[in-house]
C-alpha cells in the first residue's frame, strides 16, 4: 500500500499516568517508528488517540502529548482542540505531505465508545473523518481489546497494522504454548479487564492457570467477594471507579476456582501519615489498602520463583508514593530476576518500572498494553485486530 501524499489515519495509543501533568512514557516511543515511516513516505499523518476515561481527573485534552510526541519525531506535531469539528477538518485539508496533526482526545466525542455503532462504521468520528482519508493504520495493540469507534469503525478504508502493533503481537505470540505453572500478577486499578479475563480464562482453558496473584483494586474486589471487610475508603474507590459489579463475578469464579485466586493476607495502610502492615482481618473500618504487606510479598515471591511462565498486570499498590511502593517494587524485581518467560504490561506498569528504576532488559517482553495483554493471551477476540485481519 503506497502512501505517497495519501492522508493516513493512524490509531496510536498515547494514553499516559497524569500526576499533575501528563508524564512521558514509552508509549511515545512506541509510536514513533510508524510516524516516521509514514513521514519519510511523504503521507500526511492524522494521529488518533485517547486520556482517561470520562469521569476522571486524567481525562484530557492531547495537547501536552503533541508537544511529547514532537520530541521523540523530531519534527512539531500540529495539534487542533477538536476531533469532528470544522477545525479538525480544515487542520487535515490544509496538512501536506509528511505533516503530522495529532486530534483530539477521541473519547472527547460522545458515541466513540458506543460498540454497535463503531463495528457498523456509524459512529461520528467515522462519519467526519473516513471521507478525508485514503488509509487507516493501527498501530494501537494497547486498545486494540475495544470495539470503540477509532480502534474499528475505520476498517472499510484500505487498513493495516502499524509497526510497533506488528512487533507486539509477534512477541505476545511467543507466550502461547510456554511451559507451566503459568503464574498471573493481577493489580493496579483496572480490574474490569482483570476480573473479565481471568473468567474467561478459567472457562476455557482453566489448565493454562495455576495462580492468579491479586493485587491492587483487584484484590481489593475478591476480599469484598469473600466478605471481607476492606475499609470504608477502599470500598469507595470502587464505586468511583464504577467497579461494583465485578464483585459478583469475582464471587462465581471463587466458587469454582478459589485454589487458583490468591489473596493478600496482610496489607498496608496509612495511619499518622506512616506505612502500616495489618492483617486483613484486622483492616480499620475507614481505611484503604494501599499496598500489599510483608507476609503476602513473601508468600507471592515463592510462587512467583517458582513458575515457568509469568504475566504481570498493573501493580501492587500505590507505587508512586514511597511509603506504598515495597509490594510492586519487591514482586517485579523477584519477576526480573527470576529464570521464567516473564512479560509485563500496561501503561502503569511500565511507568512503574522507570519509577522504581528496574531495567525492563531483565524481563522478556514489556508490552505496552495492559487489558489488551491479558485479552490477547486469553484468547478472547481482540476486535481492533480482528477487523483488519479480516479484510486480509
Ligand atoms: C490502557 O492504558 O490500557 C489503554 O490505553 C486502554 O485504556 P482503557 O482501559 O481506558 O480503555
Amino acid at each position: 500500500m503506497t502512501s505517497e501524499k495519501k492522508t493516513v489515519l493512524v490509531r496510536v495509543d498515547l494514553n499516559s499516568t497524569y500526576d499533575r501533568k501528563i508524564l512521558d512514557n514509552e508509549r511515545f516511543a512506541g509510536a514513533e517508528t510508524t510516524i516516521k515511516e509514514l513521514i519519510r513516505k511523504n503521507a500526511k499523518v492524522v494521529l488518533l488517540a485517547h486520556q482517561g476515561r470520562a469521569g476522571e481527573k486524567d481525562f484530557l485534552p492531547l495537547n501536552q502529548h503533541a508537544k511529547i510526541l514532537s520530541r521523540y519525531i523530531g519534527k512539531k506535531v500540529i495539534f487542533v482542540p477538536d476531533v469532528i469539528g470544522a477545525k479538525a477538518k480544515k487542520a487535515i485539508k490544509n496538512l501536506r505531505p509528511g505533516d503530522v496533526l495529532l486530534l483530539n482526545n477521541v473519547r472527547f466525542v460522545k458515541d466513540e465508545e458506543d460498540e454497535k455503532k463503531a463495528l457498523a462504521s456509524k459512529s461520528s468520528i467515522v462519519k467526519a473523518l473516513a471521507p478525508l482519508a485514503d488509509i487507516f493504520v493501527n498501530d494501537a495493540f494497547s486498545v486494540s481489546h475495544r470495539a470503540q469507534a477509532s480502534v474499528v469503525g475505520f476498517a472499510r478504508l484500505p487498513c493495516c497494522f502499524g509497526r510497533l502493533m506488528q512487533e507486539e503481537i509477534e512477541s505476545v505470540k511467543k507466550v502461547f504454548g510456554l511451559p507451566g505453572p503459568h503464574v498471573f500478577i493481577l493489580g493496579g486499578a483496572k480490574s474490569d479487564d482483570c476480573i473479565g479475563i481471568l473468567e474467561h480464562i478459567l472457562k476455557t482453558n482453566p489448565q493454562s492457570i495455576a495462580h492468579a496473584l491479586t493485587c491492587g483494586v483487584t484484590a481489593n474486589i475478591f476480599m469484598k467477594a469473600k466478605g471481607m471487610k476492606i475499609g470504608k475508603k477502599s470500598e469507595e474507590l470502587i464505586k468511583k471507579k464504577k467497579l461494583e459489579d465485578q464483585i459478583g463475578y469475582a464471587r462465581n469464579i471463587l466458587k469454582k476456582y478459589s485454589s487458583k485466586i490468591i489473596l493478600p493476607e496482610d496489607v498496608a495502610i496509612e495511619s499518622k501519615k506512616k506505612r502500616i502492615e495489618v492483617p486483613i482481618k484486622k483492616i480499620p473500618a475507614d481505611a484503604q489498602i494501599l499496598d500489599i504487606g510483608n507476609v503476602t510479598i513473601k508468600k507471592y515471591k515463592k510462587i512467583i520463583t517458582a513458575a515457568k511462565t509469568i504475566v504481570v498486570k498493573g501493580p501492587a499498590g500505590l507505587y508512586e508514593d514511597k511509603r506504598f511502593s515495597k509490594g510492586t517494587k519487591e514482586l517485579f524485581d523477584c519477576v526480573a530476576k527470576s529464570r521464567a518467560f516473564s512479560i509485563i504490561g500496561g501503561g502503569d506498569t511500565t511507568q512503574a518500572l522507570n519509577k522504581l528504576k528496574i531495567s525492563r532488559k531483565k524481563f522478556s517482553h514489556v508490552s505496552l498494553g495492559g487489558g489488551a495483554l491479558i485479552t490477547y493471551l486469553s484468547g478472547k477476540s481482540m476486535p481492533g485486530i480482528d477487523v483488519i485481519l479480516k479484510k486480509r
